[in-house]
């Protein structure tokens, strides 16, 4: 279907587009998420660090008088360092010899992890998750006090340092939301230029076949007259073929034949004609220039019209304008607007073709005292198969304009009703 073959273009541009969109919105949003992640665990590390290594200083000032106190539940207390859980010291048997929570202090834990800190001898972080569910940061932090190796746990609330993350989700979803609507619109686009190119092509198809059917009734028009008369005669022409009178009478008979068989040549020669311009109106123009004298060519096409009538017709066209364009063409072209000229003029009618070169273009006007144009005609005299003659087919404009068309021209017809008109070619001086 040809709507949807020229509408794939857009279409690729659209689906393009909004692919392009999709994989650069992921992809910052994917990093914003990342970043924003590490961002959180950087600082819950700095954190947990900063609590551990001043605890660990208090608990090496005064290990016993510390624990007594109980130095963990006075920093949870200290409104300076929000978001801890809590915070335990273990030995490496896993017995918690303190803890913020003075009734968890004495019990023994079983926790690979304390092990590995204390192993290791560096900070162990991972994520848990407290008993009502919520994920806590932790650290297991090895503490030297005196001979001993103890593990320092240090547990932190995630939600306030995780903030950024929140709001990297909350864009990830808003991102999301725009790039379905982006989808969405532009499938809806698709959509509407497909419908809108498809009831063009019907509205073409419309006009084609209106135009189709106007050509078709026209032709029919035009076809059935000149054959009715040669159809006609010819049946006349037989009965007086049969006429035993004529026998006896051979010099009339000769004359009804002279008659009667040039008018069959003149309606033989309209249907001629038509097929011809048909062929003309219809067929691409291929054209060929040449460089030739204008005058020659305006010479011979007066000459291939023959007598036009009593009409007086002068040539005011200088000798030596060369022009380079398609002869053929422009003889075609010429001796429609004589025809017109002649059609138009009255029986001791004037026309005058005239022609001048003037900066790289060649004007030729065709002009005629004949009986003019009304508005209705001038507006519509181009249109094929406009025609206000009776044996005219309308075509003759409309060729000569499609010729000057492919000749790179232009033509405009100045006329008032019952004033002549003046028909004005302009053409490039080379083609
Ligand atoms: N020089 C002119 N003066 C007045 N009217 C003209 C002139 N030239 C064209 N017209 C008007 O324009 C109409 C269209 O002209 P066009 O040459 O296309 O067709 P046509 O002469 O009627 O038929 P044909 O196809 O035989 O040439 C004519 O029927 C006529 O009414
Ligand atoms: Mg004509």
């Amino acid at each position: 279907m040809p709507a949807l073959r020229s509408n794939a273009k857009p279409r690729t541009y659209i689906i393009l587009l909004c692919a392009i969109a999709t994989f650069v919105s992921l992809v910052s949003a994917y990093f914003t998420y990342t970043n924003a992640r590490s961002s959180a665990e950087d600082s819950l590390k700095l954190q947990a660090l900063g609590i551990g290594v001043s605890i660990e200083a208090a608990l090496k000032d005064g290990h016993d008088f510390a624990l007594k106190k109980n130095i963990f539940s006075e920093v949870i207390a200290d409104e300076s360092r929000t978001g801890i859980a809590y915070i335990a010291l273990y030995d490496n048997k896993g017995t918690t010899l303190a803890h913020s929570n003075e009734r968890l202090a004495g019990r023994i834990v079983v926790d690979n992890t304390l092990a590995e800190a204390i192993l290791s001898g560096k900070p162990f972080f991972r994520h848990s998750a407290l008993a009502t569910g919520e994920e806590v940061f932790i650290m297991d932090f090895p503490v030297h006090i005196k001979m001993d190796i103890l593990t320092l746990r240090i547990a932190l609330h995630t939600y306030p340092a995780e903030a950024a993350v929140r709001q990297a989700n909350l864009q990830i979803v808003g991102i999301a939301g725009i790039i379905i609507a982006l989808w969405i619109a532009g499938f809806l686009f698709i959509k509407a230029a497909e419908r809108s190119e498809r009831l063009e092509a019907d509205l073409r198809q419309k006009e084609r076949l209106a135009m189709l059917g106007e050509m078709a009734s026209v032709l029919a028009h035009e076809i059935r007259n000149p054959l009715g008369s040669i159809k006609g005669f010819a049946q006349y022409l037989l009965e007086e073929a049969e006429n035993p009178g004529n026998r006896e009478n051979p010099e009339h008979y000769r004359g009804i034949l002279k008659e009667q068989l040039g008018i069959v040549v003149d309606e033989s020669g309209r249907l001629e004609k038509l097929t011809e311009d048909l062929l003309l109106y219809a067929r691409p123009v291929e054209v060929r220039p040449e460089e030739f004298d204008l005058r020659s060519l305006v010479d011979e096409a007066v000459r291939a019209m023959g007598k036009t009538g009593n009409t007086d017709l002068s040539l005011s066209i200088p000798e030596g304008i060369r022009i380079t364009t398609d002869r053929d063409k422009l003889r075609q072209i010429i001796s429609n607007l004589i025809q017109n000229a002649a059609d138009a003029a009255s029986d001791n009618g004037v026309l005058n073709i005239s022609a001048k070169l003037s900066g790289g273009k060649i004007l030729v006007s065709v002009k005629d005292n004949g009986q003019g144009m009304d508005s209705e005609t001038a507006s519509k005299a181009f249109e094929p198969f406009f025609t206000t003659k009776t044996k005219g087919t309308g075509l003759g404009l409309t060729i000569v304009r499609k010729l000057t068309t492919a000749l790179s021209g232009s033509i405009t017809i100045e006329s008032k009703a019952d004033s002549g008109a003046v028909v004005t070619l302009e053409l490039p001086e080379k083609l």
